[in-house]
């Protein structure tokens, strides 16, 4: 069965005839006696980027070792829908599989604005090291009740400050319009260094920077490059002040309805192109900023441990604003994982 939803119209139905609605079609994209199960798989990134490499790995896995009896249907570069618009379809299964940015699952629960916290994670072994401890994991099914569940993370990599003006200091930042992801802990570090944040969904983002919509934005290497946002930067600093990295998830319904030799060959393929993924990532990242120094359409700055230690004494008391929201013990079980 497939039904198809206007995820305009659902969004005014109301909360009970949702849900009603969400059981029904769940399901969706089961396989039933007439073809294969079809997953279909949208993310905002272009195919270069460390998810979309990963989501174009899981697809040719799929290919590979189930024989038809899984299709995957990857959509690239947000050609499908947003970020925030595949969370509802994915609970209400128009889709079946996402990776999201950790960031924007803000919307259903405070425990993963941990990952946004700025200058918590130094690097992407630290991550991964949260992400394995007991916490990190308990993240992954911590909203199943909304019609999410994860699988496993996939990284992207660490962020850096792009604005109009060299930023060395964040006394650059005092007045700047800053892009953020739709997180409140993002908004509140911009607030913090004296900035207006502004979110706005990935797919705006270049026309926002093009047309003076905002002055100034965060993002990796990768998304960066990819997105072109470099080209309407005239300045990128190599802060690291903060992580991207995805949640690949699953309807719940859908994923415990699925035959048991296929979903166990697919949560074999998802962790194998996880463990890929991460790999890749920080390479992918590299050959961003290469691309982006030799392309001279933006400067980039590094910055020294001095210049680095203003910024995180003037980001880090977000923390302490957040604390209440995430649970100290996700705090504490981030800061045990740093070596
Ligand atoms: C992504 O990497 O999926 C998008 C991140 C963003 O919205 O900046």
């Amino acid at each position: 069965m497939r039904i198809s939803i206007d995820m305009k119209a659902f969004k005014k139905i109301s909360v009970a005839g949702l849900l009603a609605l969400a059981m029904l079609v769940a399901g969706c994209g089961k396989s039933d006696d007439d073809g294969p199960i079809l997953i279909k798989f949208p993310h905002v990134t272009a195919p270069g980027t460390p998810k979309g490499q990963a989501a174009q790995r899981f697809k040719d896995l799929v290919d590979e070792r189930l024989d038809g009896r899984v299709v995957v249907e990857v959509y690239p570069s947000g050609q499908l829908m947003s970020d925030d618009d595949s969370l509802d379809a994915l609970a209400f299964g128009e889709v079946q599989m996402i990776a999201i940015s950790l960031s924007k699952l803000d919307r259903l629960t405070h425990k993963f604005q941990v990952f946004d916290l700025p200058f918590l994670f130094p690097d992407l072994s630290t991550v991964e090291r949260f992400q394995a401890s007991q916490e990190g994991m308990s993240l992954l099914d911590s909203m199943s009740d909304k019609g999410l569940r994860g699988l496993t993370f996939w990284h992207n990599g660490m962020k850096q400050f792009g604005g109009p003006i060299p930023m060395r200091s964040p006394d650059a930042a005092v007045g700047l319009k800053f892009r953020v992801m739709e997180s409140d802990v993002l908004q509140a570090q911009v607030l913090q260094i004296g900035g207006n944040p502004q979110k706005i969904a990935f797919g705006e983002v270049y026309q926002a920077l093009q047309t003076g919509a905002v002055d100034a934005q965060e993002n990796t290497w990768s998304n960066i490059y990819s997105s072109k946002f470099f080209e309407v930067q005239d300045y990128l600093m190599e802060t690291n002040h903060g992580y991207i990295g995805y949640l690949v998830a699953v309807n719940p319904e859908f994923w415990d309805g699925l035959p048991e030799e296929i979903r166990a060959e697919l949560d074999t393929i998802v962790n194998e192109v996880g463990v890929w993924a991460n790999e890749q990532a920080s390479v992918i990242n590299e050959d961003g900023k290469q691309k982006i120094i030799a392309s001279g359409q933006s400067e980039v700055l590094a910055l020294s441990a001095e210049e680095l230690a203003v910024w995180q004494d003037a980001m880090t008391p977000v923390w302490d604003q957040f604390e209440g929201n995430i649970g100290a013990e996700f705090i504490e079980a981030a800061l045990a994982a740093r070596q």
